[in-house]
């Protein structure tokens, strides 16, 4: 633990929202696996930046494959994914970007967590719950992992032999098999709208 540090300050988050003419925010997906929020995601991504608005996507594989290729699926390494992707989203948040933090994250009291990292710092945090039946996951199985959870070729599988606790209150809920890819991305467009996020 370092202690000899201290933060230094810049440009407030006022200032900075000014100049660049944009308000960050974090939105955060959270399901199943197959559930959906990578597709939801990139499609979100795709749009806002074709309007000229900056949005960056945090994905769960991808952020495995460096900043946390040192982590595994135990509780106590989903725990640290979620708190190093929390920090990381929160800092594009405040460089005035919309985030795009897709995973899991299957446990409440870490996206708790994420969600006060960004309360405390005055930044919105879009809880987006992108919820599917089990059974729709399971055949929809665009990785294969699903079958390989069955045969025990994998481990700790959420929603299959580790739990998954659903959102009590997202600010966005989307039943990914009843809205088309689209109708999702416009539902979440029209909220960051509602919300002044995004004019
Ligand atoms: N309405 C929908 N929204 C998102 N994905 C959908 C939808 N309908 C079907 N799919 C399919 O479901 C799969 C979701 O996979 P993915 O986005 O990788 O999920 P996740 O990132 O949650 O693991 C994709 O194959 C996608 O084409
Ligand atoms: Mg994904």
């Amino acid at each position: 633990m370092a202690t000899n540090i201290t933060w230094h300050h810049n440009l407030t988050h006022d200032e900075r929202k000014q100049l660049v003419k944009q308000n960050g925010a974090t939105l955060w997906f959270t399901g199943l696996s197959a559930s959906g929020k990578s597709t939801v995601a990139c499609a979100l991504e795709r749009k806002l930046l074709e309007q000229e608005i900056q949005s960056y996507r945090l994905d769960g594989d991808n952020i495995r494959f460096g900043l946390n290729k040192d982590l595994g699926f135990s509780e106590h390494d989903r725990n640290e994914n979620i708190r190093r992707i929390s920090e990381v989203s929160k800092l594009f948040a405040d460089s005035c970007v919309i985030s795009l933090a897709s995973f899991i994250s299957p446990y409440k009291k870490d996206r708790d967590a994420a969600r006060k990292l960004h309360e405390e710092a005055k930044l919105p945090f879009i809880e987006v719950y992108v919820d599917v039946p089990l059974s729709v996951a399971e055949e929809r199985d665009p990785k294969g992992l699903y079958k390989k959870a069955r045969e025990g070729l994998i481990k700790n599988f959420t929603g299959i032999d580790d739990p998954y606790e659903a959102p009590e209150n997202p600010e966005i809920h989307l039943n990914t098999h009843e809205q088309s890819v689209e109708q999702c991305v416009d539902f979440i467009i029209a909220y960051l709208k509602k919300e002044k996020i995004v004019v």
